[in-house]
C-alpha cells in the first residue's frame, strides 16, 4: 500500500461515513479456518497522541486501518503534526506543534479525541479541547479527566463548549478517581510525566491499553511504577525523547471472532483467532467454555469449537480484567440461541443497550429494565432488516446474522469501520456469506 497521508485517508473515509453502505449477510454459512487480529484501536488512540510529548519522530507498528485512527491522525495534523500510514506502521513527526486545540468537528465524532487534552497540557501548559458530547447510548461525563488535571495544579475552565487548560508547569499529587476510567488514567498519566514531582493515580484503570501507554511512555523516558495495578506511580521528568511501538492485539476484536466461531462454528472443527494476545481474553474465553464451546489457548492463537447447544450463561461487566463492556453487546447476541435464559448486567454503561430492539428483530427474545437484560434463548433467529447504531452494536448486529437463517442486512456499516478493519473480508475469510453493498449518500 503506497504512504498516504490521513487528509487523503480521512477523506475517503467520510466519504464511506456519510454512505449508506450495509452488510448483505446470508446467514446459515458455518464457519472454519483461520483469522488474524489487528492491532488494538483503544491502544492506538491512547499511544498516538502520546507522541505530542516529546518533538520528533515516531515509527507505530501494527497500528490499524480504521475510521477512528483516521480520525485521531487528522486532529494531530490539524496541530501541526505530520503522519503517514503504510503496511500498518503510523509514522508521526510531532516536531511542530503549532495549535493547542482540539476543535468541536474532531471531538463530536470521536470522544477519544479528548486524549489531546493531558500531553498539550503537559507539554505546551495550554489546551483548549472541545468537550465531548453523549454517545449514541447516553452520556459520557469527562469530569474526572477535569478534576486530575485539576490536582496536578492546572488552571481549567469550561468557556463555551470547551474545556481550557493552562498550568506553568504541572505538579505532582495523589489522585483518586471515584470510578475507575480508562480515559481519564491516560489523560492524567500523559499529563503527569512531565509534571515536576511525584504523582499517584489510585482506582487507576488497569486495562491493556492503558499498561501499553505507560510502557510506550517508558521508552520516551518517562519513569512510572506499578504498571498493570490500581495504583500508578509517575515521577515527573524535565523531558522526554521519541521512541517506536507495536500496537497490543485488539482484544474485542479477537473476542468478537471468538463469539462469532461459537454462535456459528463447525462442530468438529476450529476457529482459529491468531495474533492476539490470550492473556488478556481472560474473561471473555472462561465465559465461552462455560457455555460449553472448547477452547485451546496458545501463545498468541486461541482455537475455538463451538458447543453442541450453547448453555445460557449469565455476564456482568466490569472493569479489566472482567468481563468487557465492550463484548456486552456480542454476548447478547450468543445468548439470543442459547438453550435457556440469561442474565447480562452492564455496570460500565447503564444505558449501552440500542442493539436490543434490532437483536429483537431478529427474533431475539430479550427485555431490559435499567442495566439489566434478560435474554431468553431461542431456537431460531431469522434475516431482517437491521440498523446498526453504534460499533459494538454494529458487531452483535452482524453475529446475529451469520447465525440467522435468511438475510439480514445491517444498515449505516459506517460505525463498523470506526473499529474493525476489513471485517468482511475477515469474515469472508472463515467461509461467511457477507458482502458490503454501497448505498446512496445522505
Ligand atoms: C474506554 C474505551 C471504550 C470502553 C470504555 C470502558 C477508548 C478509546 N475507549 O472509554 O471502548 O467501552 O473505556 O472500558 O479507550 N466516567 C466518569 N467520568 C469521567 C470518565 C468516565 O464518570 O470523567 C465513567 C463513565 O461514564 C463510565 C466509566 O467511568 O461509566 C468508565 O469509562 P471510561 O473507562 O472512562 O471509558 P472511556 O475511556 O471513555
Amino acid at each position: 500500500m503506497p504512504f498516504l497521508t490521513y487528509s487523503t485517508i480521512l477523506t475517503r473515509t467520510n466519504q464511506r461515513r456519510f454512505s449508506l453502505d450495509k452488510f448483505v449477510i446470508r446467514g446459515g454459512k458455518r464457519l472454519s479456518g483461520s483469522v488474524q487480529v489487528s492491532g488494538a484501536k483503544n491502544a492506538s488512540l491512547a499511544l498516538m497522541p502520546a507522541t505530542i510529548l516529546a518533538p520528533g519522530r515516531y515509527a507505530l507498528s501494527n497500528t490499524p486501518v480504521l475510521r477512528d485512527v483516521a480520525t485521531m491522525s487528522h486532529l494531530l495534523e490539524s496541530i501541526g503534526c505530520v503522519t503517514k500510514h503504510a503496511d500498518h506502521t503510523l509514522m508521526i513527526d510531532s516536531s511542530k506543534v503549532t495549535t493547542f486545540e482540539a476543535p468541536y468537528e474532531h471531538v463530536k465524532k470521536m470522544r477519544a479525541s479528548v486524549y489531546v487534552l493531558g500531553p498539550l497540557l503537559g507539554r505546551y501548559g495550554q489546551a483548549r479541547v472541545s468537550l465531548p458530547g453523549g454517545c449514541a447510548w447516553g452520556p459520557r461525563p469527562v469530569n474526572l479527566h477535569i478534576e486530575g488535571l485539576r490536582r496536578l495544579g492546572a488552571d481549567v475552565e469550561l468557556e463555551a463548549g470547551y474545556i481550557v487548560a493552562k498550568a506553568k508547569r504541572l505538579k505532582g499529587a495523589r489522585i483518586l478517581f471515584d470510578v475507575s476510567s480508562v480515559g481519564a488514567t491516560g489523560t492524567v498519566l500523559m499529563a503527569a510525566v512531565l509534571a515536576k514531582g511525584t504523582t499517584v493515580i489510585e482506582n487507576a484503570a488497569m486495562e491493556p491499553e492503558i499498561t501499553t501507554l505507560a510502557e510506550f511512555l517508558i521508552a520516551m523516558g518517562a519513569k512510572i511504577h506499578g504498571i498493570g495495578s490500581s495504583t500508578i506511580e509517575i515521577e515527573g521528568v524535565d523531558q522526554l525523547h521519541p521512541a517506536d511501538v507495536t500496537t497490543i492485539p485488539d482484544r474485542i476484536e479477537a473476542g468478537t471472532f471468538l463469539v462469532a466461531a461459537a454462535l456459528a462454528g463447525t462442530r468438529g472443527k476450529t476457529v482459529r483467532v491468531e495474533r492476539c494476545d490470550p492473556r488478556h481474553l481472560g474473561a471473555v474465553m472462561n465465559k465461552l467454555e462455560d457455555a460449553g464451546a472448547r477452547l485451546t489457548r496458545g501463545k498468541d492463537f486461541v482455537e475455538l469449537e463451538p458447543p453442541e447447544a450453547i448453555k445460557p450463561v449469565n455476564v456482568t461487566t466490569a472493569v479489566y480484567s472482567g468481563f468487557p463492556t465492550d463484548m456486552q453487546a456480542q454476548w447478547m447476541a450468543l445468548m439470543s440461541l442459547a438453550s435457556g435464559t440469561s442474565i447480562i448486567t452492564d455496570t460500565i454503561y447503564f444505558d449501552r443497550f440500542t442493539h436490543v430492539p434490532e437483536l429483537n428483530r431478529l427474533g431475539a427474545n430479550i427485555t431490559i429494565k435499567e442495566n439489566v437484560a434478560t435474554v431468553v434463548g431461542r431456537k431460531e433467529l431469522t434475516g431482517a432488516k437491521v440498523m446498526s447504531t453504534d460499533l459494538r452494536a454494529s458487531a452483535s448486529l452482524i453475529l446475529a446474522g451469520l447465525a440467522a437463517t435468511g438475510v439480514t442486512e445491517v444498515l449505516r456499516v459506517y460505525h463498523i469501520d470506526r473499529g474493525y478493519e476489513r471485517i468482511e473480508a475477515k469474515l469472508q475469510g472463515l467461509g461467511a456469506d457477507i458482502e458490503r453493498v454501497s448505498g446512496e449518500e445522505f
